[in-house]
């Protein structure tokens, strides 16, 4: 339906989501649970401002005031909106402030209500990814799966999007893009590129000393929570209600350790080795990565080749078939035009594009097959759509400012979380051979650490660990089977040090749960916030359906509720979480 709002970098990669709306509509046909609720209980909400500020669609940040309590403006579809102040430096609690971008879709339950149960805050990763975008996009399916009682609240942490202070290297989004690779692209094609993206990060650090400094000692993960605090003190509770994917789970498991008395509900999905993470090391994401390849040339087996154009009779053979094509684009690489852009499928576009598919597989790996075919056949657009994103345009003098997300954000808040590393050319060549050849896919994950490279030496005073906590409410964390860049084995790993937690399985490929359709684990997540239930330990949750056959989630959810009697809540929860496994944009430019 509608596009993610122009990006800035040049190369689009996800963070968990294909962010587009979804054009999947039910509410037709749901029971309108929040419609009817909010009739027996609806009402404004005591000791909360609400502020119209007419036409929804004209909503600009700007109009709305920052405050040092929460006032919500009406915002975006069905949102609202507002901006809090915070420390911009908690050490100093009455100097500075930052200022804390929200959106919420609001429970239709009054704050009096006995069954109102507060925000449960959202993080959707990145580093640097935005809430705001999140709850904008997806807050509705969000809202259906957790259910009435809350209030789904997305913030842009500090640094990021419409939060200030926002981190910015670039004096104009024509200067970024002019100069900025973005996030993810493949190294070690050519004798120099690990010597020129070593060197390109000198420069950009360069940038980053000069022009923001004082902006970046305040960005990292240590301050955000104590934000995601203030947010919750702000809705006059005490204890944080909270579901963070990827990042988030970094986010998540520093607020457990350094605030462990509060936590009235966490999860944390698709889970970082949040040691690895703020070692600044990046050697442990890619564990699974190959196990999600596989299950697409298992998925293309079993789906024959009516519904995967790639088809052949093997696993092995489609593979082999892939290695052939990533040969034929490196001696020949597709030149492509659309109707929206144009440009290369090349060595590196090619790797990139799989390499984003597989944190989504509802939702590209029927469209990646058909690519594949085609650009065997020498036809390259629909593989190149998988990851377009309109040609960069500006009127050069019009003045605007340099809004939106950042892929700087992301490099500030893991290169200032994570420990120092060196600045020599020859240690990241060292690197970049360790993670190559650990993974295939490291070729293309060593840019992330390369984003620190001459990183501006701050003092590291923030919290770093231990990642531990006897927290108030137990953990739910949850894992996919075969997830790209935060392997099962990091959930285990980083349940160990909180007592009380589980880890709840997904059998699935892609990354976090919402990767794919699982009634079973959106059921565990209902009850957990709902009811504060766990799953059991080792409870492993199956989805439904394949990558293969797309099924429209009406149709899915129909079919099932036939099959299974489902009830009117599990209808809704599985039609939402069908259509955000589909949703298919690849837009945000995070790696996790
Ligand atoms: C894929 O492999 C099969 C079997 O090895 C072969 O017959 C087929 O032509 C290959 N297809 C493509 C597109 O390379
Ligand atoms: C948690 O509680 C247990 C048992 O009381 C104790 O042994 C452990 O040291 C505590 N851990 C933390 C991190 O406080």
């Amino acid at each position: 339906m509608t596009f993610a709002p122009r990006i800035a970098t040049l190369f689009a990669f996800i963070t968990l989501i294909a962010l587009a709306s979804s054009p999947f509509i039910f509410q037709t046909l749901r029971i309108d649970l929040h419609a009817h609720l909010s009739n027996l209980y609806g009402g404004p909400k005591a000791g909360y401002s609400t502020v119209t500020t007419g036409a929804r669609a004209n909503f600009s940040w700007e109009s709305v005031p920052p405050s040092d309590h929460l006032v919500w403006h009406d915002c975006y579809a069905e949102h609202q909106c507002a901006r809090l102040n915070v420390p911009l430096d908690y050490s100093d609690p009455h100097g500075e402030k930052a200022i804390i971008a929200m959106t919420r879709i609001p429970s239709p339950l009054s704050v009096d209500s006995p069954w109102y149960r507060g925000p449960i805050l959202f993080n959707p990763g990145g580093p640097g990814g935005s809430g705001v975008d999140l709850i904008a996009r997806m807050g509705k399916a969000l809202s259906t799966i957790v259910g009435p009682q809350f209030d789904v609240l997305g913030f842009d942490p500090r640094g990021v999007g419409n939060s200030v202070p926002r981190v910015s290297f670039f004096e104009t989004a024509a200067e970024r893009v002019l100069w900025a690779p973005g996030s993810l692209h493949v190294l070690g094609t050519s004798s120099d590129d690990v010597a020129r993206e070593w060197a390109r990060s000198k420069i950009t650090n360069e940038l980053a000393r000069e022009r923001q400094l004082e902006v970046l000692k305040h960005i990292n993960t240590d301050q955000t929570a104590r934000d995601m605090l203030r947010i919750t003190e702000a809705h006059g509770k005490e204890k944080l209600q909270y579901w963070g994917f990827s990042y988030g789970t970094v986010l998540g498991a520093t607020f457990a350790a350094m605030f462990p008395d509060k936590i009235e509900r966490m999860i944390i999905d698709g889970v970082v080795d949040v040691e690895n993470y703020y070692a600044t090391l990046w050697t442990n994401n890619l564990l699974d990565t190959d196990k999600t390849m596989q299950s697409f040339f298992e998925g293309c087996v079993a789906a024959g080749p009516d519904d995967c154009p790639f088809y052949a009779p093997t696993a092995e053979d489609i593979s082999r078939n892939l290695t052939n094509l990533y040969d034929a684009v490196r001696r020949k690489p597709v030149p492509v035009r659309t109707k929206l852009s144009y440009g290369l499928v090349d060595y590196n576009r090619l790797r990139t594009t799989i390499f984003t598919t597989l944190y989504k597989p509802f939702a590209t790996f029927a469209t990646l097959a058909r690519g594949l075919a085609d650009l065997a056949a020498g036809d390259g657009r629909i593989l190149f759509e998988l990851t377009e994103t309109p040609p960069f345009q500006c009127a050069c003098d019009d003045g605007l400012p340099d809004v939106g997300v950042t892929g700087e954000a992301q490099a500030a808040i893991l290169c200032n979380d994570g420990a120092d590393i060196s600045d020599s050319l020859e240690d990241f060549q060292k690197y970049f051979k360790h993670l190559t050849h650990k993974s295939s896919w490291g070729e293309l994950w060593s840019t992330i650490r390369a984003n620190c490279i001459g990183w501006p030496k701050l003092p590291k005073t923030h919290y770093r660990g231990p990642f531990i906590g006897n927290t108030s409410f137990p953990i739910l964390l949850i894992g996919n089977t075969a997830d790209p860049v935060t392997p099962l084995w990091a959930a285990k790993k980083t349940s160990k040090g909180y007592p009380g937690s589980v880890v709840l399985t997904q059998d699935s490929p892609g990354h976090c749960s919402l990767a794919a359709p699982s009634l079973c684990t959106q059921k565990y997540v209902r009850a957990y916030f709902t009811e504060g239930t766990l799953p059991d330990k080792d409870t492993v949750c199956g989805i439904i359906g394949s990558p293969f056959s797309q099924p429209a989630p009406k149709a899915t959810a129909d079919q099932m509720s036939l099959q299974h009697n489902l009830t009117p809540d599990e209808y809704d929860i599985l039609a939402s979480i069908t259509s955000l496994s589909m949703s298919h944009w690849l837009s945000v430019s995070h790696p996790l």
